[in-house]
């Protein structure tokens, strides 16, 4: 775990901008239809919330919830703090590890965090204690892609558009790794059977860019 914390302190400070020089803006666009796509209230747990985008959203989108965000990343929170109206709280802790009580929040979101967990199935079952009976969770995340044409795509952006940008940005290794961890990545119909195996009922899939990007809605169905 403390390996990718170290990742995102160090990128931290540059980890928005590198984020709309490397989607050319589109993740904006995916953050804001990902928060959109349900009637969000009560409590909200944000989880790998970083730089905050996503609590912040929620906050501006559904103005009657109230957020927690929580990321393992000291130097990605200050920059959330620092953005984000006081009414967000944030908090330093692991997926894996919850510090909350069992049935606490209504809806719990995780976007592009869930490929940078140590075990998907600690997480996985945390998420599932901390939420309400009925609650849900929605996770945003890059996918592997089956089209060949666009595994080729893919292929030349994640291994040479990616770690060239993080290059400029005396970032190489970490935008490196951080383009291995999505081409290693499960495709839709894994991730769809493991959030089924863990407690959940898919209700929705959506995909932006081809398929790059997956979004997961799901349904809290037993313990
Ligand atoms: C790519 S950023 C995503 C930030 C934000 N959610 C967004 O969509 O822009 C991934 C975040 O996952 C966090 N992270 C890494 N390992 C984690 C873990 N085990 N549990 C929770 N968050 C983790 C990192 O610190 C980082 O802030």
């Amino acid at each position: 775990m403390p390996e990718t914390k170290n990742t995102f302190d160090s990128i931290s400070t540059k980890y928005d901008l590198i984020n709309n020089l490397i989607s050319l803006g589109g993740h904006k666009r995916w953050k804001h239809e990902f928060v959109n796509l349900l009637e969000i209230n009560g409590r909200v747990l944000d989880i790998a919330t970083g730089t905050g985008d996503i609590a912040i959203l929620i906050q501006k989108m559904h103005p009657s919830t109230s957020i927690i965000g929580i990321d393992p990343s000291h130097e990605m929170l200050e920059i959330a703090k620092n953005k984000s109206p006081k009414k967000i709280s944030f908090v330093q802790g692991f997926c894996e590890d919850l510090p909350f009580e069992d049935g606490a929040f209504n809806y719990i979101t995780i976007s592009f965090g869930i490929r940078n967990v140590v075990s998907i199935e600690k997480s996985l079952n945390e998420i599932n204690r901390t939420l309400s009976e009925d609650g849900h969770l929605l996770i945003m995340e890059f996918s592997k892609n089956s089209s060949l044409f666009i595994k080729f795509l893919y292929k030349v952006y994640l291994n040479f558009f990616i770690p060239m940008v993080g290059f400029l940005f005396g970032k190489y290794q970490e935008y490196k790794y951080l383009a291995s961890s999505i081409e290693s990545f499960f495709t839709m119909d894994e991730m769809n059977n493991i959030i089924s195996n863990h407690g959940f009922k898919i209700t929705k899939n959506l995909k932006f860019n081809f398929g790059l990007v997956t979004v997961y809605v799901a349904k809290k169905t037993k313990a």
